[in-house]
């Protein structure tokens, strides 16, 4: 046999590309639970890198749910929705959160990815236009992909230029205004309400990304739709179970034709395979508990308020947060990378982000509080910020 050469040694050569520019990553090693004082590579940090806004991870009730359903139902589902793997528990998850977002119907996804990818890549056609915000999540972006409709991006919230788009448009063509309700690496809110007056004035589309808001945003974490009182105004409502709510997947919510059309044509439903039982179990145990204990979600803003003031007041750039979610930008991302590394010495878990998921010269570390984190953590955390953030010369 001829000796072959390797066919994919230019990942290897790419991968020593990010090590020459200080980007190279290893994955980070959670040691026991997720939780906001975590065991991460053999050290015990302050973790604010995770999207467990409400602890829910760990919540006993949830916990207890799972067990309960995996001895009542079993480890696993055993096909896909559309064939054998649509179980009861499926169903009322399903129901509940319809009810709890405020519409018709709704259907639960693998993954927030899957929802957005698949529902994008369903409803439209190469003959659609998309018109989309820039820093959109890449779920969305694939989702347009896919679809092959034409899609048309705008500068991030700049709703006039989103105006003006629509109005080039030609009258009935259809069209998908898309953004998310919290924006995953800068924590501010999309420009919501002013882009649903649009697309009601062109007959569009309305669709919204709140995998950052559900839990976090609204009466009961009801999400942006909610808090901006925009019931019935979106057509389309995704949703993550994967992040507040503690367990994993995704749904959408909206008319009964909505979610009856996906459940016919959205590739992630009919080809891959639905949640084990207890995944279903968790989330239900999730959203009982964003009704009964609301104190929860008030912990996480009084937390987020403590630690974005501190981070402000020490000087960093923390962009336009507007949620839990705060950055701190460093601009080059080696820098960030540095920045984390250092962080992560100290004690404090925040993970530095760059380029291609944010802007080349706005690398950052991104922090994530959560209602489980103390104060004395929190203050801990700001310490090892303070004396970080001026060894480096961002302060
Ligand atoms: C804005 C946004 N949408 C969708 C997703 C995907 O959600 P999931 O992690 O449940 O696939 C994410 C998370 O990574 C996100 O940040």
């Amino acid at each position: 046999m001829t000796s072959r050469s390797d066919p994919l040694a230019y990942l290897a050569a790419e991968l020593d590309a990010l090590t020459a520019a200080g980007l190279r990553r290893t994955l980070r090693i959670v040691e026991g639970r997720q939780q906001a004082f975590a065991t991460i590579d053999g050290q015990t940090v302050v973790n604010l890198s995770s999207n467990n806004y409400l602890g829910l991870t760990t919540h006993p009730r949830l916990i207890e749910r799972a067990l309960d359903a995996i001895r009542e139902y079993g480890a696993g589902s055993g096909s896909v929705r559309t064939i054998a793997g649509t179980m009861s528990l499926h169903m009322e998850l399903e129901r509940r959160l319809a009810a709890f977002k405020g519409t018709e119907a709704a259907v639960v996804f693998q993954s927030g990815f899957t929802a957005n990818a698949g529902t994008v890549q369903s409803i439209l056609t190469k003959d659609d236009v998309v018109v989309s915000d820039e820093l959109n999540h890449a779920s969305i972006i694939d989702g347009c992909r896919l679809s092959r409709a034409t899609i048309k991006v705008f500068p991030h919230k700049d709703v006039d230029a989103a105006r003006r788009i629509l109005e080039d448009l030609p009258s009935g063509q259809r069209t998908l205004v898309i953004t998310d309700g919290v924006f995953s690496m800068d924590g501010d809110l999309g420009a919501l309400p002013a882009l649903a007056g649009l697309a009601e004035d062109h007959g569009a589309i309305m669709m919204v990304d709140d995998a950052h808001a559900s839990g976090v945003f609204g009466r009961n974490g009801r999400g942006t739709v909610d808090h901006f009182g925009l019931h019935g105004r979106i057509d389309i409502q995704v949703g993550t179970l994967s992040k507040a709510i503690g367990a994993l997947g995704g749904y959408v919510a909206g008319s009964h034709s909505l979610i009856e059309f996906l459940h016919h044509r959205a590739r992630p439903f009919l080809f891959s395979t639905s949640h084990p039982p207890s995944v279903a179990a968790t989330c239900i145990a999730a959203l009982d508990v964003l009704e009964q204990e609301p104190e929860i979600i008030e912990r996480l803003w009084a937390n987020t308020k403590f630690f974005k003031a501190g981070l402000t007041s020490l000087g960093f750039n923390t962009g336009g947060s507007e949620s839990p979610i705060t950055p701190v930008i460093a601009g080059p991302g080696e820098l960030a990378m540095r920045l984390s590394d250092r962080l992560f010495a100290e004690g404090v878990f925040a993970q530095g982000i760059a380029y291609p998921t944010v802007a080349k010269d706005r690398a950052r570390v991104r922090t994530i509080v959560t209602a489980t984190h103390t104060q004395d953590q929190l203050e801990f955390a700001l310490d090892a910020f303070k004396k970080v953030g001026r060894k480096l010369g961002l302060i």
